[in-house]
């Protein structure tokens, strides 16, 4: 059975169904794009420091340099709570003085339990060091990272697996379809891996970039690939011929 037999109506369901997929994977570039960079709106290229703070650095300080980068003073205030976490977060003196006196000028005025401002934060208060030190592990929180982890799995392996098989049922060349299937499923274990290893050697945040890329660029491959075998004639090189199944 090939896919470009099918009658109109499921030739129809499944263009429907690409075609969102496709409007997925580009609605995620979008907001992977809007995570790591500067801009606030459109589609942008993500920053890798970013991109490394994120995955590698802890909650605090990846705010500081990227969403929270506006309220920060000046650079040194960010080396400065750094220094600190990179001593061990320990409630003492440097804390005291030069850690809180950041916090109480940059942060408190949204940050507190009893903040008035119009874009306050009252459930994320930094008044003490109890307060504070709970955003200083390294990377993603190991419960976040396992929840954002699940999810992205079961989700994208449930799409993919019926992307694979409409490819799989294509007409293209048995290489072309072997390449793309395993692209999307290796992208997406390196990817997953990478969210974990990027905490422990900040390099894997560019395995991160890649493996993403793939990924998006396999399924939206796949979906444009299999869509065109459906709906048009195409040139009889990319396909394999009649008789091989
Ligand atoms: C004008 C108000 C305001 C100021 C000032 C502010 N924040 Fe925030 N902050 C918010 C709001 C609102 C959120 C939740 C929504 C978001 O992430 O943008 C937030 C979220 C955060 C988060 C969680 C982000 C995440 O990825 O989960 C951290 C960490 C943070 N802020 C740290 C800081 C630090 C450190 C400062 C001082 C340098 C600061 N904020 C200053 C309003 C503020």
């Amino acid at each position: 059975m090939r896919i470009n037999t099918l009658n109109f109506p499921a030739k129809l369901g499944i263009s429907g169904f690409l075609i969102t997929v496709v409007l997925g994977a580009l609605s995620a570039a979008t907001l992977i794009g809007l995570l790591y960079s500067k801009h606030s709106s459109g589609f942008n290229i993500p920053e890798m420091d970013k991109v490394q703070a994120h995955y590698g650095e802890s909650i605090l300080i990846s705010a500081m340099k990227g969403s929270m980068y506006e309220y920060v003073a000046e650079d040194g205030d960010i080396d400065v709570l750094t220094q600190w976490i990179a001593d061990g977060a320990k409630d003492d003196e440097f804390f005291a003085n030069e850690v809180m006196y950041i916090i109480e000028e940059d942060c408190q005025n949204c940050h507190s339990r009893n903040s008035q401002m119009s874009k306050a934060i009252t459930s994320m208060p930094f008044s003490s060091y109890e307060d504070i030190v709970q955003y200083t592990d390294a990377g993603y929180s190991w419960t976040a990272m396992a929840k954002s982890a699940h999810i992205h799995l079961f989700g994208i392996a449930v799409f993919l697996i019926i992307v694979s098989l409409v490819m799989a049922f294509s007409s293209y060349v048995t290489w072309v379809k072997t390449l793309l299937i395993s692209a999307g499923w290796v992208a997406l274990w390196m990817d997953i891996a990478s969210w974990w290893l990027a905490k422990f050697f900040s390099g894997f945040a560019y395995v991160i970039a890649a493996a993403g890329s793939v990924e998006i660029g396999a399924v939206c491959a796949m979906s444009g690939l299999c869509l065109l075998d459906m709906w048009f004639r195409l040139p009889a090189v990319v396909l394999e011929s009649a008789t091989e199944d």
